[in-house]
């Protein structure tokens, strides 16, 4: 069957990657602010939402829009509630509505990070941020206005497109001397591209399964193995430097620091480390060292020299 797909949020991070793999499954509608602001009240959502339903007849939405900016959002709490958490509820709706199938996507912030191991779906969550909390709203109302849904939980997301913590590293490493990281935060740097592929993988196998398929639900979504941010930007610096880019820092100039000397408004969880067997298992699948998608967006990236 040839799908039609609304697909919001078609220019973050996550949306660009997509855009491009939804495709293998039918027509993606690729929308954006200026289709949908999901800032709007819930009314004019509601009928923006009717129009584009009624003239796509959507079969599976997805939801890569997202209030991401988590410091801010400590002091905009109102526009991170309606973007993360209110308007995803009301597409959710939508979808259950049309009889659509809804994916979503959410993060690793719904956790206090104080947890030992990785985190698990059934973990208990502690948001501590603005963005966190509003985040988990999200999960709780897409989960409960559309039984067809996935939720996939994914950290520290890396692409070629859009603003990103390896491009920042990127640049800073040709303008700086000396640079100093967090190395107390243990997380997996996640492709946009491992995440688009995935999710088109299982939307595939579930797209057309009823709401008593048990697969239905949430999943933790990263990429293999764990690092730190200090290790991830001198691992970025390093393959750059070795592809030719014209970095000034030199390595032992990259310094760790600790979470708690440098301040920012939101907390972050000290572990950010997601268990993805639930997922492996439920789809069969091998997912790539965290490596393998930074590698890649090198890549794409291409050196400037
Ligand atoms: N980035 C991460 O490290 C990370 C980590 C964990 C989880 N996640 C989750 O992964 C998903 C995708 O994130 P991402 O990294 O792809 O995010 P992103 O690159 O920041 O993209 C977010 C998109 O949302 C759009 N958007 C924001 N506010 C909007 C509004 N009021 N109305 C309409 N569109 C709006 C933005 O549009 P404009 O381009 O017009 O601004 C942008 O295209 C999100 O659910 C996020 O919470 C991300």
């Amino acid at each position: 069957m040839a799908h039609s797909i609304l697909l919001f949020g078609a220019n973050g991070q996550v949306g660009h990657a997509l855009q491009t793999s939804l495709a293998r499954l039918g027509t993606v509608i690729a929308c954006t602010r200026e289709q949908i602001d999901f800032s709007q009240s819930s009314e004019d959502i509601a009928a923006a939402l009717e129009v584009l339903t009624q003239q796509h007849k959507p079969t599976i939405i997805v939801n890569a829009t997202a209030y991401t900016a988590v410091d801010r959002a400590q002091s905009e709490p109102n526009l991170a509630q309606r973007v993360n958490a209110t308007t995803p509820g009301l597409l959710a709706r939508a979808a259950q509505e049309t009889g659509a199938c809804m994916v979503h996507f959410s993060t690793d912030y719904v956790f206090k990070g104080d947890k030992l191991e990785p985190y698990v779906e059934t973990d208990p969550t502690d948001p501590q941020s603005v963005y966190g909390q509003s985040k988990l709203d999200g999960e709780h109302a897409v989960a409960s206005a559309c039984a067809r849904h996935l939720i996939f939980r994914t950290s520290w997301v890396v692409s070629a497109h859009g603003g990103n913590f390896l491009k920042t590293m990127l640049k800073l490493a040709q303008e700086r001397d000396t640079l100093s990281v967090v190395s107390d935060q243990v997380g997996a740097p996640t492709s946009a591209n491992l995440l688009a592929s995935v999710t088109t993988q299982i939307v595939r196998v579930l797209a057309e399964q009823p709401d008593t398929d048990p697969r239905w639900g949430l999943y933790h979504l990263v990429a293999g193995g764990h690092t730190n941010w200090h290790a991830y930007a001198c691992y970025v610096i390093a393959q750059a430097r070795q592809a030719g880019w014209p970095i000034k820092i030199q390595d032992q100039a990259i310094h760790p620091i600790a979470t708690k000397d440098y301040p920012v408004a939101a907390p972050r969880p000290l572990n950010s480390r997601l268990d993805t067997q639930k997922l492996c298992k439920a789809f069969d699948l091998t997912l790539p060292e965290w490596r393998v998608g930074v590698d890649e967006v090198l890549q794409a990236l291409k050196s400037p020299a």
